[in-house]
């Protein structure tokens, strides 16, 4: 049987609750599907920081690029200055494990409440392609005459053509695949690239260029559409169903895959991928480490499960990645009251057990 390692990060807050969920439902597919998951937990996160002042040992990188991939929980710990751990974990392994994409599908579940009026699962169903390695987040830039009222703070946008292709081909050739033809719910596949050409005239031109070039020459099957991202902002309110595959830089992709996710119902089931097409990847929920409900059995795993389920489809399991997002499906349509912490009507484990015993 074929035997996939993965590293297990737990993190802090409810992270470990969530993952051990996670699990609980990977090996659930596992066994249903022929395949063996073997498991290795890493106790990074706040807690071994504020125990030992190490971040992440210097060996970790190098380990964890032995794994087939990363199963993370949440990096975020109220005890510990803001940016330590988000820089020194997260940001650290998606560097240097040049995990150039964050994906980020925005997918309404049957069953599950949003804030937008008169949408349901037919109108918000589309996937953001966030860069992951480049932008505002690279760290250039610095503060002179700190203190003064004279201070100056810079923060750099930049990007080279080879982020910006790498970027743009995945996204194409996700299109592709998984647009609205590619999956029978509409007759194009689109890729819109999401930017703001109008100000931000070099970065944005560079990427508008290498979209119309690569796209022109290379994928002429996919439809090519460009949107501001402050109308995207609107429009992924007013009228999500207009979108199929968007994609943006990571800045720009923080901040609406946030706004997404609030559509989709909520962070408690808003699931990422941090991947390394030809590396080692990392799966998340992207809600973070929710301190407050830590330990109490009463946070949504449903995001962690979705992760979970992408990890899989990432590592060539696709059919157990479908079946555990049906098992997600039926348990929204037909058991979850709320998605909220504490309102689920159930408990996180239990939550677990609904969604494993329907794999
Ligand atoms: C995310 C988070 C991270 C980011 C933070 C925690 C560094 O907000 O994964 O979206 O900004 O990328
Ligand atoms: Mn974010």
């Amino acid at each position: 049987t074929k035997t996939y390692r993965i590293a297990v990060i737990g993190g802090d807050g409810t992270g470990p609750e969530v993952v051990a969920e996670g699990c609980k439902v990977l090996n659930a597919a596992a066994a249903k599907f022929g395949f063996k998951l073997e498991m290795t937990d890493f106790d990074f996160g706040g807690e071994r920081y504020l125990r030992t002042g190490e971040v992440l040992p210097d060996t970790a990188v190098d380990e964890l690029r032995g794994f087939d991939s990363i199963y993370l929980g949440a990096i975020g710990h109220p005890g510990v200055k803001p940016g330590i751990l988000e820089k020194g974990i997260l940001l650290r392994l998606r560097f240097e494990l040049d995990q150039y994409i964050n994906l980020r599908p925005v997918r309404l579940f049957p069953g599950v409440e949003t804030p937008l009026k008169n949408k349901g699962p037919e109108q918000i169903d589309y996937a953001v392609i966030r860069e992951n390695s480049g932008d505002i987040y690279t760290g250039m830039g610095g503060v002179s005459m700190q203190g003064t009222p004279h201070e100056v703070a810079m923060q750099t946008m930049v990007y080279n053509r080879f982020q910006v292709e790498r970027c743009l081909r995945f996204a194409f050739e996700y299109a592709r695949k998984f647009g609205k033809k590619a999956r029978g719910k509409g007759d194009a596949n689109t890729l819109g690239l999401v930017g703001k050409t109008n100000v931000l005239t070099y970065v944005f031109g560079l990427w508008e260029r290498v979209f119309h070039e690569i796209g022109e020459r290379d994928y002429p099957d996919v439809q090519r559409e460009y949107y501001h991202v402050d109308a995207t902002c609107m429009w992924m309110v007013k009228s999500p169903e207009w979108f199929d595959v968007l994609v943006t830089s990571n800045m720009f992709g923080d901040i609406i895959t946030d706004l997404g996710a609030e559509t989709q119902g909520g962070m408690g089931i808003a699931a990422g991928g941090n991947i390394n097409p030809e590396g080692v990847s990392m799966f998340e929920p992207i809600g973070g480490s929710a301190p407050k409900y830590t330990g109490m059995n009463i946070i949504n795993p449903l995001a962690a499960i979705c992760a979970g389920a992408m990890m899989l489809e990432t590592l060539g399991e696709t059919a157990a990645a479908d079946a555990i997002e049906s098992a997600v499906r039926d348990v929204t349509a037909t058991k979850i009251k709320s998605l909220s912490a504490g309102k689920m009507g159930y408990g996180t484990k239990e939550v677990g057990d609904l969604v494993a015993e329907r794999v």
